[in-house]
């Protein structure tokens, strides 16, 4: 690594060049404006001051002409910034629909991170270069921040809810993950590595790994420990809604809400399933809350994705099938 002290960490991601860009562009306004305001002051005060006791200053206007031009430029210039800031934002916002999942639980303090395949890291991500990568991010505790540096990308872990954000690597390397929200004693130790690394070497880290099994593998054996296909049935004759083909899909509620069946709503669903009840069906479901951790409920959502988006296959598996599925 570089010793020198480097005014700006390496650009690693497909965010970095553009909120550089933004960032030097403002630094400039800023820069210029300063200049000139401060300038502006020093030579008045020296020009205009007044010179003897009973001067007084002779009654002036200003152009207008003038008037315009110091309201349009700077207006110009602020907008440039409101409409470069917030395309950034939004491209930040929206992962695009290829990219890798992985999801990530913070806790005091470490963060744990977890790969579709099943393999588990703490305070390390193994990702390949040049595909874009999706974190689904929860916390158990208190609010955390994700926080890498070379990527340009910060975003808060909550407690209670998933929060999304997404990059692009686009150097192989090993770059800093810092926890960016004061959470407790250790705060400042709640660090790690993200190792970018080319696809071949990544597949082979991946071969490599130990294997826990896939997520949604475990999501099924989980969703059998505790004995939810009882209710929800999968050809629909239980008490509870079936769950095949449900993540994704518009979900009439029994107020009349109708809601998109996402990650935050099946994961609500299980911690409090009184929260949102689906439309013909009474509130019997008993909450998971304490029984369920929050890998756990990960688990669950990726089963619950697997069994959608498939109108052809046999519903009927989802509650008999035998523990010993996954390889
Ligand atoms: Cu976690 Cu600071």
């Amino acid at each position: 690594m570089n010793l020198a002290l480097s005014l700006f960490p390496v650009q690693a991601s497909n965010f970095a060049p553009d909120v550089d860009n933004l960032l030097y562009y403002l630094l400039a306004v800023s820069v210029f404006f300063t200049v000139l305001i401060f300038g502006a002051i020093f030579v008045f005060a020296i020009r205009y001051r007044r010179r003897s006791e009973t001067e007084l200053p002779r009654a002036g206007h200003t152009g207008l002409a003038l008037e315009i031009v110091w309201s349009v430029i700077p207006f110009g210039l602020t907008m440039i910034m409101f409409g470069w800031g917030a395309k950034l934002f939004f491209s930040e916002s929206r992962p695009p629909d290829n990219a890798m999942q992985i999801y990530v639980v913070g806790k005091q303090w470490m963060w744990k991170m977890q790969h579709m395949e099943g393999q588990r890291e703490i305070n390390e991500l193994h990702v390949p270069v040049g595909r874009p990568v999706r974190l689904t991010m929860t916390s158990e505790d208190v609010i955390h921040s994700f926080y890498v540096p070379a990527f340009r990308t910060k975003e808060d872990v909550v407690p209670g809810r998933y929060s999304t954000t997404w990059w692009t690597p686009t150097k192989p390397g090993k770059y800093h993950l810092f926890c960016a929200e004061y959470c407790g004693t250790n705060h400042s130790r709640m660090i790690g590595w993200i190792y970018v690394m080319p696809p071949q070497d990544y597949q082979a880290w991946l071969n490599g790994g130990r294997a826990f099994g896939s997520l949604s593998d475990n999501g099924e054996k989980l969703f059998q420990d505790l004995a939810c296909g009882n209710c929800h049935k999968a050809d629909g004759s239980g008490r509870c809604p079936s769950l095949v083909g449900l993540f994704g899909r518009e979900v009439q509620l029994a107020d009349g809400r109708v809601i998109k069946a996402d990650e935050g709503y099946i994961r609500e669903s299980i911690l409090q399933p009184n929260a949102k009840i689906v439309a013909g069906f009474q509130p019997v479901m008993p909450t998971f809350q304490g029984l369920v951790t929050e890998e756990g409920v990960l688990e669950l959502v990726e089963y619950i994705k697997s069994l959608g988006h498939q109108p052809g296959t046999t519903p009927a598996e989802v509650n008999t099938s035998p523990q010993g599925t996954n390889q």
